[in-house]
Order: structure tokens, then C-alpha cells, then sequence
């Protein structure tokens, strides 16, 4: 176990690069178990999640070649056999693989998929449009076997929208010879980036609205695709340089991923300037309070809640955060009041926040990764010593945090 040493208050310069999406290359991991043939995938960030879904089908025959941020993936040595259910337990998103592992090899059980502090993370959506398929889906104690049967399948109508259920189905649909329809989908530009390597790959997927129509095929083909930027990676970074007043550029990103963000930037009277492949934050000492309230793309992103909250503790009047996707994402508020944060938790999903109120550096503990990050930033504004415990929390989602925070003049470093 690691932890964050952070010495608050020093002046930021300069250019902080954004790295590959974490929720897009996971997906495109689980999709290669699709292809036969070698998956070329570039701009793969190098953090835990993706080390972790590797482990998973490497145990299961998959060889990958990594260098840097380029991955190469061979799954023609996949055997027919369950993921390890100690590692599918660790991370939330190996349910993804239920998809594509169903699709080759006609069954696959799986345990439930790691759940994290932010929330249960129930998978009855994707049960539910899994038999909308005519999969056949047993619950045992803790153990869910899932078997393609020879029933036509039916439209997928999703009563509540889920990225990753909506992602299962595709990967799924994709290697189906049957037309098959999603509805009420999730429309993330992850989701979105996952379609383009699908489309690449021979299937046929069209989207409308948030209904998507995908006409697959047996013999979908190894493809080469570049992930997209993280936005919320570049949210984050956003959210950094204004709750730090600095003047940073953010670099390698796309600042249209970031529409909702950016309008509150607007209404807040932060000022930024955008280009094609970057975003300049320029420091405000004063920007207004605003409300948040937390929605599916494209509305305000829950990952992006926890540190858009700590922006609003440094914010001129009362804001007010209300968390609608997740029932446990305002923890961290919890943390920042050690710090001096003014904060006022009118029920498990809203809190008001005050502010501007100075922060104190403190011992913190980082509870998912998004507010890991989150008190990161909080160290950097704080007056003295802040340290940050379970480092790998950040790591699972921000590959080298620290090195690119030094590079712009942070005064943070990792202590075991
Ligand atoms: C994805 O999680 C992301 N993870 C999350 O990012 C992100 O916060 C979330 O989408 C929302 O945008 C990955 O892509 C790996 P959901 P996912 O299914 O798919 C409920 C991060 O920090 N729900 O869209 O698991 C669920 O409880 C992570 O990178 C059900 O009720 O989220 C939540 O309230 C955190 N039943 C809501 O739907 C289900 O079967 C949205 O969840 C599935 C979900």
C-alpha cells in the first residue's frame, strides 16, 4: 500500500497531457475476444484496470504485447473456460467480458463482478436484456452461468441506462448472424468509440437517438484502432487548473467530450479557450457558485462529480451537488471537511458546499478512484501537508498522476 505526500500551494505551470480512455480500452479488450487475428489497440493507458482485465484473459490463453501505450492482443489461443473468479471479482468491468466469452464459446459463469465503495453496482440490467436475448441465465449462490440457446432474440429495452450493460450487448450482438435492436441505450462517447471499433471490425451498427441497431457477423475481423482521450481524465485536469488557479493547458484531449463541463465553466465565470485537441484554462481568482446534479451523457458525468464538488468549495456563495447515478459518490465531501471544507449533507445524495473556504493540509484516505483524485487536487490547494493513502486507488485510473503533476510544478511524491 501507498500513499500521496503533497506540499500545497505551489504555483503550477505549463502542459498536462491526457492519456487513453480507461472505460473505452477495457472494452476494446473484452471485444477481441471476438476477433481471430491480432487486435492492435494505441493510446492504451498503462493503470491497474486494463493490467487487470489482461490477467484475465491472459489466464485464459490470450497473449498480449504491450509497449507503452500501443497493446497488441492475440486471443486465437483463447480456451473455452471461465474467467478466474477471484480476478473477475476485483474489478467492476470484467462484466464486459460476459459478452463477448458468451458469443464465442456459447456459455460463461462469472461471479458478481467487483462492486467498489460508490455503490452496489447490481447487474439486473444486463441479466434482464441477456434474456431479452434469449440467453438462458442461471443465479447460483454468488455464481451467474449465462448459455446462448437457439431462441430468436428479441429487442434489448432498457428500463434504466447503463453504460456497461449497453456495451455487453453490443459486444454480444456483434458476433450474432441475427438483427438485433437496443433501446433507451447509453450513448458515452466510450460507448461510441466501441461502436467505430465494432463497425471496423464487420459488423453493421447504427445509432439513432439512444436506439441502436446492430447486424453482425461469425467473422468479425482483428482490427487497429486508436482509444479515444480520456475526457474524464481531462476533466479532472480541467477542474485542477481552475480550483488551483493556475494557468495550464490540457493536451491530447477533445474538448467536445467535455460540453457539460465546459458550460458550467461558462456560467461559473471560469475562462478557458479550446481548440481542437486542447483546452487552456485561464485562473480566475473568483468564479461563482453553481448547482450540479449529476445525469447520463451528455448530461453533468458522475465521474466528474467528485471533483467538480471540491471546485465548488473554492467558489464565491453556496453551491449545492446532488449525485444521481451512484448511492454512495459524495464520501470524499466527508474527507475535505478534515480539510476546512464547508459542507452541509442534506441527504445521501445532495450536499451544500460554501465556499471560498481556505483548506488545510490533512490525512485523507482515497475512497474510489475519482475521489482519490479528487483530494489530490484538494492537496494541492491546501495549505501545508496533505497525504493520501491507497495511492493505488488513483492508480487504477491515472497512469504516472505524480510525474505529470511534477512536470508542471507540484510538489507531490508516492511513499510506500
Ligand atoms: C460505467 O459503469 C463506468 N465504468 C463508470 O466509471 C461510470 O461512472 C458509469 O458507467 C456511469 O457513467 C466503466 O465503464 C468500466 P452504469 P457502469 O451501469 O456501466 C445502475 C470510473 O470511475 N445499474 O451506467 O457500471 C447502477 O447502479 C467508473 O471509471 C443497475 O441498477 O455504470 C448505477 O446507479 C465508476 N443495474 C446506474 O445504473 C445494472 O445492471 C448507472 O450504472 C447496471 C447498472
Amino acid at each position: 500500500m501507498s500513499k500521496f505526500i503533497i506540499e500545497g500551494q505551489k504555483p503550477l505551470v505549463g502542459e498536462i497531457p491526457v492519456y487513453g480512455a480507461k472505460n473505452a480500452a477495457i472494452k476494446m479488450i473484452a471485444a477481441s475476444v471476438l476477433v481471430s487475428g491480432v487486435t492492435i489497440l494505441d493510446n492504451v493507458p498503462d493503470i491497474l484496470d486494463i493490467q487487470k482485465i489482461i490477467a484475465i484473459l491472459e489466464k485464459m490463453g490470450a497473449k498480449f504485447q504491450r509497449s507503452s501505450h500501443h497493446l497488441e492482443i492475440d486471443t486465437r489461443a483463447l480456451k473455452a473456460s471461465n474467467p478466474d473468479p477471484t480476478l473477475v471479482a476485483a474489478i467492476r468491468a470484467s462484466i464486459v467480458l460476459v459478452g463477448p466469452l458468451l458469443a464465442r464459446f456459447g456459455t460463461v459463469s462469472i461471479p458478481h463482478p467487483g462492486g467498489c465503495t460508490i455503490g452496489s453496482r447490481p447487474i439486473d440490467l444486463h441479466i434482464k436484456a441477456f434474456r431479452d436475448l434469449g440467453v438462458e441465465v442461471t443465479e447460483g449462490k454468488n455464481i451467474y452461468t449465462f448459455r446462448a440457446t437457439h431462441q430468436a432474440p428479441g429487442p434489448v429495452v432498457f428500463s434504466n441506462i447503463s453504460v456497461t450493460a449497453t456495451e455487453n450487448i453490443l459486444l454480444f450482438a456483434s458476433a450474432q448472424e441475427e438483427k438485433i435492436t437496443i433501446k433507451n441505450a447509453a450513448i458515452e462517447p466510450e460507448v461510441l468509440d466501441l461502436i467505430v471499433f465494432l463497425s471496423q471490425a464487420g459488423a453493421k451498427i447504427a445509432v439513432q437517438d439512444r436506439t441502436i441497431k446492430i447486424e453482425g457477423t461469425k467473422n468479425l475481423k482483428a482490427v487497429k484502432h486508436r482509444v479515444i482521450p480520456d475526457r474524464i481524465e481531462a476533466g479532472t485536469f480541467a477542474i485542477l487548473a481552475a480550483a488551483t488557479k493556475n494557468d495550464l493547458k490540457i493536451t491530447q484531449m477533445n474538448p467536445k467530450q467535455l460540453t457539460a463541463l465546459l458550460e458550467k465553466f461558462s456560467q461559473m465565470g471560469i475562462a478557458f479557450k479550446q481548440g481542437e485537441d486542447f483546452l487552456e484554462i485561464k485562473s480566475s481568482e473568483h468564479f461563482s457558485s453553481i448547482n450540479i446534479s449529476t445525469a447520463e451523457y451528455p448530461g453533468f458525468p458522475t465521474d466528474l462529480q467528485s471533483p467538480m464538488g471540491l471546485l465548488l468549495s473554492q467558489a464565491q456563495g453556496q453551491s449545492r451537488i446532488k449525485e444521481n447515478l451512484f448511492e454512495h459518490r459524495l464520501g470524499y465531501l466527508k474527507e475535505l471537511q478534515k480539510m476546512g471544507g464547508n459542507v452541509r449533507f442534506l441527504n445521501p445524495q445532495e450536499a451544500e458546499i460554501s465556499g471560498p473556504t481556505p483548506l488545510y493540509g490533512a490525512r485523507l484516505e482515497s475512497l474510489d478512484l475519482r475521489a482519490g483524485a479528487t483530494l489530490l487536487i484538494a492537496g494541492l490547494i491546501a495549505q501545508g501537508r496533505t497525504e493520501i493513502k491507497h495511492a493505488e486507488n488513483i492508480d487504477r485510473g491515472y497512469e504516472k498522476i505524480e510525474e505529470r503533476l511534477r512536470a508542471v510544478g507540484a510538489r507531490i511524491k508516492r511513499v510506500s
